[in-house]
């Protein structure tokens, strides 16, 4: 059995079921980039302060340079009996330049080594998921400039409501991940602070200059109580939680176009590289990417309960459990990055099909609302002109009309029992029970009008920059 860091006081080696059991190589090795860049901007402040010597940190330098090379080519022989990648790493320093590799660790311990890794490594993350919110966001705005004035229904209850625009539509989820994209920066700040000096749990007796360090790594600001700093993992709560809502919303977007796509709706067709068939039915056409997007949400939510449960139990300050904070993190980041990255493709292989929903806004009398309120505008009370339009409704549905379809006569004969409509209807009310009246007459900030939705846009693209 090869010499463990740590065996000097053990009198007998660990099982290989322990070994396994207790490393974390295998998936922290996806640290190891974070891992050296921590490392050398210790070693540089370590050399800065007196603390090691010059020559040791050049030794360190060019040791981690090899090492660093290695890795990227895959050549790195990754060793279990050395448990993590902090310990693989410093180990083979050691082989490669001697003493100089064994001074590395003065002032540090693992526990704020693996904070600062894991912080390092999430900052990139995060990111990288900033960035592509961006893209998906503006093709998302490409396919909802182009249906800006594409009526379609809008639905509550998943019953025909009011009519709305398609590009309206589809900017709800430009705000939805608009607010996903400020809590991912709102996260960062929290990930963006130096735990690197409070070493085990108790900070150093070592003239250590953290500011230099966190400037090194690009941190904002250096941990604030040395306890806190190696065992807080709330910053990547945060970011699964973050996480969790991003995917609940791209999850939302995809049983819409699951519907959409389905027959009975008929409104979209997505390209068929998103798409997978069946090997018993040759007309299957399946959503299947917006099916996993759905389904991934709930890996996502898992891990981020698997950490809150993780963490509520731990005492101050450091416990091994912490080490299985890693394999949440990565899947869901992972997840969260693919899924963005193939939505944004996704979205401009939408293929509209805008008879279908004009078709669908005559079925479910989606201007009834409209001829309430043309009703209030000439006098009527709300409530009065709710019980006429329902009167009216109860008409159509007996003819099977759209309300449109009734004649000016018979509007009047269905209302003639709440008193005081008959002389409010004249024949201006069909421009008013039009599709693109009722879209034209919600013209404030926030409403349908295809003007609104125009200028809702281009306000996204100046942000967007
Ligand atoms: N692999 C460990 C982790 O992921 C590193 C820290 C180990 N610290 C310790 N005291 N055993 O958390």
């Amino acid at each position: 059995q090869p010499a463990k860091a740590w065996s000097g006081r053990f009198s007998e080696p660990v099982s290989d079921l322990v070994k396994r059991y207790t490393a974390s190589v295998f998936f922290d090795q996806r640290m190891a980039q974070q891992d050296i860049r921590g490392s050398l901007a210790h070693a540089k402040m370590l050399a800065r302060q007196g603390i090691i010597a010059a020559q040791d940190l050049a030794d360190i330098e060019r040791g981690m340079a090899q090492i660093a090379g290695e890795i990227e080519r895959g050549e790195f022989a990754w060793n279990l009996d050395d448990e993590d990648v902090h310990l693989n790493i410093e180990k083979h320093l050691t082989a490669l330049v001697g003493d100089a590799g064994k001074r590395l660790h003065t002032g540090r311990s693992r526990n704020d080594q693996v904070a600062t890794d894991i912080r390092l490594w999430l900052r990139d993350a995060i990111d990288r998921i900033l960035a592509l919110i961006g893209d998906f966001q503006k093709n998302l705005l490409d396919v909802a400039e182009a249906n800006a004035a594409t009526p379609m229904p809008g639905f509550t209850h998943l019953q025909v409501a009011q009519p709305v625009t398609f590009g309206h539509h589809l900017m709800a989820y430009y705000e939805m991940t608009r607010r996903d994209a400020e809590r991912f920066a709102d996260c960062r700040k929290r990930v963006n602070r130096l735990p690197l000096g409070s070493a085990a749990l108790a900070g150093t007796s070592y003239p250590i200059d953290r500011e230099f360090v966190a400037a090194e790594l690009g941190f904002d600001e250096v941990s604030q109580n040395s306890l806190d700093a190696v065992s807080d993992r709330d910053f990547a709560i945060e970011f699964c939680a973050t996480s969790a809502l991003l995917m609940t919303h791209l999850s939302r977007l995809s049983e819409e176009l699951i519907l959409w796509m389905s027959p009975r709706f008929g409104f979209i067709d997505l390209a068929d590289r998103f798409c997978t068939g069946s090997s018993i039915m040759p007309q299957k056409k399946n959503p299947d990417v917006p099916e996993l997007v759905r389904g991934k949400t709930g890996r996502v939510n898992g891990s981020l309960i698997s950490l809150l449960t993780l963490m509520k139990g731990q005492p101050l300050a450091y416990n091994k459990d912490n080490q299985e904070d890693k394999e949440p993190l990565f899947d869901t980041a992972d997840t969260v990055i693919d899924t963005l990255r193939i939505y944004a493709d996704m979205i401009t292989g939408i293929r509209v099909k805008a008879d279908a929903m004009r078709g669908a806004l005559t079925q479910g009398y989606a201007t009834a609302t409209d001829l309430a309120d043309y009703l209030v505008k000439k006098g009527l009370p709300f409530r009065d002109a709710h019980e006429a339009v329902a009167l009216a409704v109860r008409t159509a549905e007996g003819l099977d009309r759209d309300l449109p379809q009734l004649s000016l006569a018979e509007l009047r004969d269905a209302m003639v029992h709440v008193p005081g409509t008959a002389d409010k209807l004249a024949d201006d009310i069909f421009a008013v029970l039009t599709v693109e009246g009722s879209l034209s007459s919600r013209n404030h900030v926030g409403g349908t009008a295809p003007d609104q939705v125009r200028a809702a846009i281009a306000r996204a693209r100046a942000r967007l920059g």
